[in-house]
């Protein structure tokens, strides 16, 4: 199945892009994330407080928890334009160059999957960013010579799923580092209800807990999934979205109590029965199910590690007792002793781990 047809996935799909009334404008309209809103609040007010341009910002986390919401609502606080772009997208210095040379002060330029950026494009970025200064070549040959000109000073907010694939030198040139988290299912039954009213979806506060408990710990997932339960709740129900409703629509999707789809019981099931617990590598598990190995680091594995059903160790990812128990099986009884830290320091003693 690719991404766009996964109701569970966090990639965005048409749905997403033509619903972009659900995104919080402002800062307060936004819920949970609460360490990075004060944050980025305090750094916003200062730099206006000064007249300064605001540092650049790098946001981080799993896809679908509201990256390119908040650099949205960043340019909004601050009162400037955005222009929005991909590393992908920016294929040649000179596309970049186009970019940031018709910039105003004090705008922003969002770069989404910024750790795709290719080398040459990079080298550009680095003076941009640190100098607001562009080296063009001009001529070739032993008679080149390189200008430098002047650049607006803008903001670069970039976002990535994958901080650790940003090379040191672009990471360090961020002067805010923002982590997003995936969301409690306190904060994400208040933003279901919040997107229900927006749609005008009447929904129960047992629908949007329960729906909540099931998308995993992200927004995106949770109104694709609201949209789903509301057909569900209009043929099947009287149009309210009731408790029971959402587990009725969520069953049928195949998404289980805790929002786990087929391929996150395919990744359980093969740790179980394949590799009886044993330490599984990423390319391993990517193989076996049939997923690219950075769809599973990026889009399965956040989610399982949050809800302790799988762990990490040196040797490769674990099944907790957790996960057997989830999928109705009994762990095996060595497992149900040892805490994860013990079977952590176990799989370290033994050989055979693999990638
Ligand atoms: N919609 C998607 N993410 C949201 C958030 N964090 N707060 C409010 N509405 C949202």
């Amino acid at each position: 199945m690719n991404e766009e047809e996964r109701i569970v996935s966090g990639m965005p799909n048409p749905e997403d892009i033509a619903e972009g009334s659900l995104r919080p404008r402002q800062m307060d309209e936004y819920i949970g994330q609460q360490r990075v809103k004060t944050q980025l609040s305090i750094f916003i007010s200062a730099a206006k407080q000064r007249g300064a341009v605001l540092d650049h910002v790098l946001l981080y986390g799993p896809p679908g928890l509201g990256k390119t919401t908040m650099a949205n609502i960043i340019a909004n606080e601050m009162g400037t334009s955005i222009r929005t772009t991909s590393g992908p997208a920016i294929e040649k210095p000179r596309d970049l160059a186009g970019l940031v040379t018709n910039l105003n002060d004090g705008d922003i330029l969002f770069i989404d999957e910024i750790h795709r950026l290719n080398h040459s494009v990079e080298e550009v970025l680095y003076p941009a960013m640190e100098d607001f200064a562009l080296d063009v070549m001009l001529g070739q040959g032993p008679g080149a010579r390189s200008i430098r000109l002047d650049l607006p000073k803008f903001t670069l907010v970039g976002a990535t799923t994958r901080a650790g694939m940003l090379t040191a030198p672009l990471r360090d040139r961020f002067g805010i580092v923002s982590r997003l988290e995936l969301y409690d299912v306190a904060d994400l039954s208040k933003i279901i209800t919040r997107s229900a009213g927006i749609l005008g979806v009447r929904i129960e506060l047992g629908g949007a807990e329960e729906l909540a408990k099931r998308s995993r710990g992200t927004p995106r997932v949770a109104n694709r999934l609201l949209r789903r339960v509301r057909d569900y709740a209009d043929v099947r129900g009287s149009g309210v979205i009731t408790r029971q409703i959402t587990i009725e629509a969520t069953n049928l999707l195949q998404i289980d109590a805790l929002g786990l789809d087929q391929t996150d019981r395919k990744i359980l099931e093969t740790m179980i029965f394949k590799f009886n617990g044993r330490p599984v590598g990423l390319d391993t598990l990517a193989a076996i199910t049939g997923e690219d190995a950075g769809t599973i680091e990026d889009m399965y594995e956040p989610y399982l590690l949050q809800q302790a059903l799988i762990a990490r160790t040196p040797k490769g990812r674990i099944p907790t007792p957790m996960a057997w128990e989830h999928l109705g099986l009994t762990p095996p009884e060595e497992m149900q002793k040892q805490t994860i830290q013990e079977q952590r320091t176990l799989f370290d003693d033994l050989d055979g781990g693999n990638d």
